[in-house]
């Protein structure tokens, strides 16, 4: 890793960081974990559903509504799990390299926080869906292979930054959500505190290492935005996930997945939990508008 290259992130985190200190909970005895789930409760927000709004929901019998949520709850706590390992992964190696020298202390709150989502993450997916989804393919970064060393590091926040406002937007919405049974619904909330402060420090970063961007070759902005806009397509799409359509007992998955897709008021409902990343990052210089 060629950090020695960027400058130094500076950043005031007295704010979060104080936060982090007085919010802290434990996670391994704040919750209380059922022995199991009420049978007809969904375990997912069925406005969240991948099939909601469109006509493939309502051809779905009760039945494979609530499996789907089921299901779908499972795949959306696996996303996070899989994108913890990796978000974990990127931050450990770079806690002590003198580019975040200064921001270190909150680096050990990050991951410390993170390494307890996934516990209790895993915790739902294990004790009541009994499995983890399989990691997906993760998207190719060939075309940012060749950027600078600071462009790359910018791609590597920006990543987890997306990854985090995409969950939370889901989070926030179920931690309030009365049809859910308490345990999904405590978890998304507990979630959903931590992310805030997590959010805000990754658009700290996030436009610290884009200035320097900027400043060493303005050239490279509209790679870096086509980059991300892929990247926000490809984190949608994850939440389509054929097994968990199959798993629900709806035949077709790979067809319905792509029907589903594209299918306009899924179209709006993307639009709906991407906005606020869109309006951030085209307010930071690097929206869609700034593709080449
Ligand atoms: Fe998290
Ligand atoms: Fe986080």
């Amino acid at each position: 890793m060629a950090v020695r290259e960027i400058e130094p992130v500076l950043l005031n985190l007295d704010r979060l960081e104080h936060l982090a200190e007085t919010g802290y909970y434990n996670p391994y005895t704040m919750f209380d974990w059922p022995e199991s789930i009420e049978p007809d409760l969904p375990w997912m927000s069925e406005s969240l559903t991948t099939l909601a709004g469109t006509p493939m929901w309502d051809e779905l019998s009760r039945e494979q509504q609530l499996a789907l949520t089921r299901y779908e709850a499972i795949n959306f706590f696996s996303l996070n799990i899989h994108g913890i390992r990796e978000l974990m992964s990127e931050v450990v190696m770079r806690i002590h390299e003198r580019t975040y020298a200064n921001v270190s202390d909150f680096l050990h709150h990050f991951i410390g926080e993170e390494n307890e989502h996934m516990w209790f993450f895993a915790r739902f997916c294990l004790r009541y869906g009994g499995k983890l989804y399989p990691a997906q393919p993760s998207l190719k970064a060939g075309s940012v292979d060749h950027l600078s060393p600071v462009a790359r590091e910018l791609i590597v926040f920006a990543r987890i930054l997306i990854f985090e406002e995409i969950v939370d937007y889901y989070n926030a919405h179920m931690a309030t959500d009365q049809s859910l049974p308490r345990i999904a619904r405590e978890i998304n909330r507990v979630h959903h505190q931590d992310e805030s402060r997590h959010v805000a420090f990754g658009r700290m970063v996030f436009v610290n290492l884009l200035d320097q961007v900027v400043k060493r070759d303005p050239a490279e902005v509209p790679v870096v935005a086509e980059y991300l806009e892929s990247y926000l397509q490809y984190s949608i799409a994850t939440l389509y996930n054929p097994a968990a359509y199959r798993d629900a007992g709806i035949p077709d998955a790979l067809a319905l997945r792509r029907r589903a897709l594209e299918h306009p008021a899924r179209v709006t409902a993307h639009d709906e939990v991407l906005k606020r990343t869109r309006k951030f990052l085209s307010k930071a210089g690097v929206g869609r508008e700034a593709i080449a």
